[in-house]
C-alpha cells in the first residue's frame, strides 16, 4: 500500500466525517456524546463549519492520507497554524457550538468547553501549531497513516519555529509521545452523569521545536 499526504478539499468533507464518526465510535466516551453516527443529511453543522474553515480560515490545514492503490482517503488531520500572536478577542471562544443532529448536546458541550478551557489556559494567543484532530479509519489503523499525517504537521511546525499543542486520547498518546510531545496536563471528564462509567482522561501535550527525521511520501507540496 502506498500512502500519500495531500491537502483535503471541500469535496472530501463527507468522507472525512465518515472516518471521524466511525473512528471515534469505538470509544465509550465518544459514544455517549455521539450516540448515533449521523447520516449525510444530519451533518449540516459539521459540514458548514469545516467548509468555512477550508474555504475561509487561513490558519486551518486539512490534510488527508490517501491509499493510492484504492484511491481512497483512509485518515485525516486538522491543524491550526497560528503564526502570529493573537489578541484575546481572537482566541477566546465565546460562542456556543452547533452540533450535528443526534449529538448528546449537554455532554458534548461539557467536553468541548473543558477542552477549550485547557487550550486557552496553556496557549492563549501564543503562536503555535495545534493538532485539532487526527483520525484513521479503524480497518486501516496501525498502517502508518496517523504518523505520516502527524509528521507532515510537525515538519511545518519545525520549519516555522513553532511549538505544537494537542489534547491526546489514550489511543493517540503513544504516537504523540514518540513524536516528541510531552505531557503537561490532564483533562478528566466524568461521564457517569450521562450514563457512562467513571472518568475519561485526555492528555494535554506540548512539543517544543525540533528537527524531525523521516521522509514522507507527499505527492505535492501543500501550502
Ligand atoms: C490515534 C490514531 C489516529 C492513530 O492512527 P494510526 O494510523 O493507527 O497510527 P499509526 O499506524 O501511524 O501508528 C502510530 C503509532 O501509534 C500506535 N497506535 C496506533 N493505534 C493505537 C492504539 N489504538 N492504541 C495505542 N497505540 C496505538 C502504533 O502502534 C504506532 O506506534 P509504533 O510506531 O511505536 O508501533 C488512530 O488510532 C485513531 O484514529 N484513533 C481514534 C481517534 C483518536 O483517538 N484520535 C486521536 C485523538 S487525539
Amino acid at each position: 500500500m502506498v500512502l500519500i499526504v495531500e491537502k483535503a478539499q471541500e469535496a472530501d468533507l463527507q468522507r472525512l466525517l465518515d472516518i471521524m464518526y466511525v473512528a471515534f465510535s469505538k470509544d465509550s466516551e465518544n459514544r455517549i456524546m455521539f450516540p448515533v453516527i449521523p447520516g449525510p443529511e444530519a451533518r449540516g453543522a459539521s459540514i458548514e463549519r469545516w467548509r468555512d474553515e477550508i474555504l475561509m480560515n487561513p490558519t486551518i490545514r486539512f490534510t488527508k492520507a490517501v491509499d493510492t492503490d484504492m484511491n481512497e482517503i483512509i485518515a485525516f488531520a486538522r491543524w491550526n497554524i497560528y503564526q502570529v500572536e493573537r489578541s484575546e478577542s481572537e482566541w477566546k471562544i465565546t460562542e456556543p457550538r452547533n452540533w450535528d443532529i443526534g449529538t448528546n448536546v449537554e455532554a458534548a458541550n461539557e467536553f468541548y468547553n473543558a477542552v477549550c478551557g485547557k487550550r486557552q489556559s496553556f496557549m492563549g494567543g501564543k503562536p503555535h501549531c495545534r493538532l485539532n484532530m487526527l483520525v484513521c479509519e479503524p480497518q486501516h489503523q496501525r498502517e502508518g497513516a496517523g504518523r505520516m499525517l502527524l509528521r507532515w504537521g510537525l515538519k511545518l511546525a519545525d520549519g516555522l519555529g513553532l511549538e505544537a499543542y494537542l489534547e491526546a486520547s489514550s489511543e493517540g498518546h503513544h504516537l504523540y509521545e514518540t513524536a516528541g510531545f510531552e505531557d503537561v496536563g490532564t483533562l478528566d471528564m466524568d461521564m457517569s452523569k450521562y450514563g457512562g462509567h467513571g472518568s475519561h482522561r485526555h492528555f494535554v501535550m506540548i512539543r517544543s521545536v525540533q528537527q524531525i527525521h523521516g521522509v514522507e511520501n507527499t505527492s505535492r507540496p501543500i501550502p
